[in-house]
């Protein structure tokens, strides 16, 4: 689609980029800062709820209020596709991920999505506690009192290390590290390779072909060797592999490749990003970061944490779930319209695109009371429970919401709970963070942290 008129439709404030060239220009140049600077500037102007049309782009609809939010997620879920962005096998992150959970449609989607959900119940996922308890008290014995750290680095190693284990229990770390590596090509090359025709063999493009066959090669061999010796390790493969269909029918090794790289990808980067602004905003508010050690030192006495301490953590939870909300790695999100839609009362015609920025939504000042304050009492228990479910969105929402909600919670409660036992960190003087919004939201350039013992 390319135009949508205000006398044929019924639409709510917006930018039309046929008719407002100047203005459109003016945003786009602050796309040089990012992504973030512009779309600020755009619900500054607009408020809760407007579109952008650009040529030769799909309509674009932007929605913040819960009530809008409800009605497009669970109202409207079967009128709405994953849109190009992540099922086009040429352009979107189909491209690598295949037809995994996260990319994948209708009937297909509903089946894997069954067969997955058992695997990724609370009960399921505590077993891998004690994994990542090990890795994060492993990478803590690695640092030197007053030692400056990229923290970013060591968090996106630790929870690599972490989906590396939990998938593949019984492979060699060699073969985990090499599948690490080459999704990690792949997506920092898919990143910096939207702009240029693709016919054209770029230097990004030779390297995510060579990511894409060092990745087939190892995923597919580790499928092969566990189907010789079938039987359950306790690891998210042995699920996949095991599981079984209405009918008896089992995943094929592709299905399976694309669930693994899926789980790779969507399991790692996004817990890291979630450390990496705990433990900044943790830095910046140092009475806060108190009451969390206080809390730390009263429940485990110094010993590292188990499954069992977590619910007397409360704190240490609401510091996380805080540092989501005011930086949710998953920053956006976006469906596609199958059929004309009404939302809020605007109309949504077929083709449309809507973006769901939880970004924006998490700071919105008409939902949230100073909205830009790091405040973890806001999800204490008295708290809690005034806060819209749709407020709050960093898993998403709807039957797509985050199938690795539990595995993520429990995984940051327990490295936070580990490290900051031991550690205090602190940003660098004089460094300033800058939220960098690529597929997740990141501290661009890292995060360089002096880590210091606590007495
Ligand atoms: C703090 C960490 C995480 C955040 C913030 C997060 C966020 C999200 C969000 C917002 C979605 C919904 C996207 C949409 O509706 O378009 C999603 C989906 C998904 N996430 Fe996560 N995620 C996290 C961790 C994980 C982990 C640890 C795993 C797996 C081990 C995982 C696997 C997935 C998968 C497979 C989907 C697609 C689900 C479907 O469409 O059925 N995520 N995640």
């Amino acid at each position: 689609m390319t135009s949508i008129t205000s006398d044929k439709y019924h639409l709510p404030h917006g930018l039309d980029g046929r008719k407002q060239r100047l203005k459109t220009f003016r945003i786009a140049l602050g796309f040089f800062r990012g992504i973030l600077p512009p779309l600020k500037q755009l619900f500054s102007m607009y408020g809760d709820t407007f579109y952008v049309n650009i040529p030769n782009r799909p309509v674009t609809f932007f929605f913040t209020k819960p009530d809008d939010l409800r009605e497009i997620l669970i109202t409207n879920a079967k009128n709405l596709r994953k849109d190009d962005d992540y099922t086009n096998p040429k352009t979107g992150l189909a491209r690598f991920l295949g037809t995994g959970l996260l990319t994948s449609e209708g009937e297909f989607w509903k089946r894997q999505r069954k067969l997955m959900s058992p695997a990724f119940h609370t009960q399921r996922v505590s077993a891998y506690a004690d994994t990542m308890v090990r890795y994060a008290d492993n990478l803590a014995n690695t640092w030197a009192d007053g030692e400056m750290r990229n923290i970013a680095a060591d968090m996106m190693n630790l929870t690599m290390n972490i989906i590396a284990y939990t998938l593949f229990t019984t492979t060699n770390e060699e073969d985990s590290k090499r599948v690490g590596h080459a999704v990690d090509v792949m997506q920092k090359s898919f990143s910096e390779d939207e702009v240029l025709p693709m016919w054209l063999p770029t230097r990004a493009r030779k390297q995510i072909k060579q990511a894409e066959d060092d990745l087939n090669e190892i995923v597919y061999g580790i499928i092969q060797e566990r189907r010789a010796d079938l039987h359950d390790t306790g690891d998210l493969l042995s699920m996949l592999l095991l599981t079984e269909g209405e009918n008896g029918e089992r995943m094929t090794d592709q299905e399976i490749r694309d669930e693994v790289v899926t789980l790779y990808l969507a399991g790692h980067e996004t817990t890291a990003n979630t450390l990496n602004w705990t433990f900044y905003l943790l830095s910046e508010h140092p009475d806060i970061e108190k009451r969390m050690h206080t809390e730390l030192d009263a429940v485990l006495g110094g010993r590292i944490p188990t499954l069992a301490d977590l619910p007397k953590l409360k704190y240490t939870e609401q510091v996380i779930k805080e540092a989501l909300r005011l930086y949710p790695p998953a920053w956006t999100f976006s469906r596609e319209a199958i059929i004309d839609l009404k939302i809020g009362g605007y109309d949504v015609p077929a083709g449309s695109i809507i973006q769901i920025m939880s970004y924006f939504i998490h700071r919105n000042p008409t939902i949230w009371e100073n909205p830009l304050e790091f405040n973890p009492d806001r999800f204490s228990e008295a708290n809690a429970d005034k806060i819209d479910k749709w407020a709050y969105i960093p898993f998403g929402g709807g039957q797509r919401v985050c199938i690795g909600q539990s595995f993520a919670m429990l995984e940051a409660h327990l490295i936070l709970a580990t490290i900051a036992s031991r550690y205090r960190l602190r940003l660098k003087a004089g460094h300033r963070v800058k939220p960098f919004a690529s597929i997740t939201l990141n501290p661009q350039g890292g995060l360089p942290m002096t880590v210091h013992k606590r007495g």
